[in-house]
């Protein structure tokens, strides 16, 4: 089996803020999307990477990474940026990791845990962590409606792992207005199973300054390289 690995890395952070791109933004003194394709590359499975860019930062990439990865242009979803890395997948590729450059910090343990569930037969596979909030259902005024059992609900991560034939199905079928916010979604609404792989707390997405904080102190305390769960 051959694994390839798309980081997409198109998005403009708006969230985050700040005058740059987040996949540009330094961790450590290294942009978030160099250390996704580090923490790609760290895995024992992944044979090539391709990371998804902005249009006007395709040249910089490309010298930025160099052979390590193919660089291609994004679109204006993260679907449109997936689908982007999927055209330039090479022929040999049966299974494909989706990783967010948002998550520069994933473990090698998970990416492994990911691509070994693929390998073992299922068609999909996604890390997940408990989830340690309560969480409750409020009505449009902010009254809670109820409280959600929270033993059955997972937060995912991102690798998501795919048998490649699936994920370019449950692309090419996508309902456009619905957009998924993560590629297993696209997968479930196919009625294919989607496997639960342990994720790891040092995986943490990148979304607001407070995350960009924390992932600067599990770089600096070494957190980032404990095992998976
Ligand atoms: N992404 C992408 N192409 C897009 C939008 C998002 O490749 N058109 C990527 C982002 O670069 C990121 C991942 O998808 O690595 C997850 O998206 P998100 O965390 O929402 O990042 P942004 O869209 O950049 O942030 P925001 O939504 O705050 O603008
Ligand atoms: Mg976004």
């Amino acid at each position: 089996m051959t694994v390839a690995a798309i980081i997409p890395a198109a998005g403009r952070g708006l969230r985050l803020g700040g005058g740059l791109p987040k996949a540009f933004r330094p961790l450590g003194g290294v942009p978030l999307f160099v250390h996704a394709v580090r923490a790609l590359r760290a895995s024992q499975y992944v044979e090539s990477v391709i990371v998804v860019t902005l249009p006007d930062r395709l040249a910089e990439v490309g010298s930025l990474l160099g052979p390590a990865a193919t660089v291609v242009c994004g679109g204006e979803s993260r679907h449109a940026s997936v689908a982007a890395g999927l055209a330039v997948l090479p022929p040999p590729v049966d299974v494909v990791l989706i990783h967010d450059a948002a998550r520069p910090l994933v473990p090698p343990g998970v990416v492994d845990a990911v691509v070994e569930a693929v390998l073992a037969g299922a068609s999909a596979a996604v890390p997940v962590l408990p989830v340690v909030d309560t969480l409750k259902t409020v009505d449009g005024a902010g009254r809670v409606v109820r409280t959600i059992p929270r033993d059955t609900i997972r937060a995912v991560q991102t690798p998501q792992g795919f048998r490649r034939s699936v994920l370019v199905r449950a692309h090419a079928e996508a309902d456009p207005a619905a957009p998924a916010t993560d590629d297993a979604a696209l997968v479930e609404a196919l009625g294919i199973p989607v496997m639960t792989v342990p994720g790891s707390p040092t995986a943490i997405k990148i979304t607001y300054s407070v995350d960009l904080l924390l992932a600067e102190a599990l770089l600096h305390a070494d957190l980032a390289a404990e095992p998976a769960e």
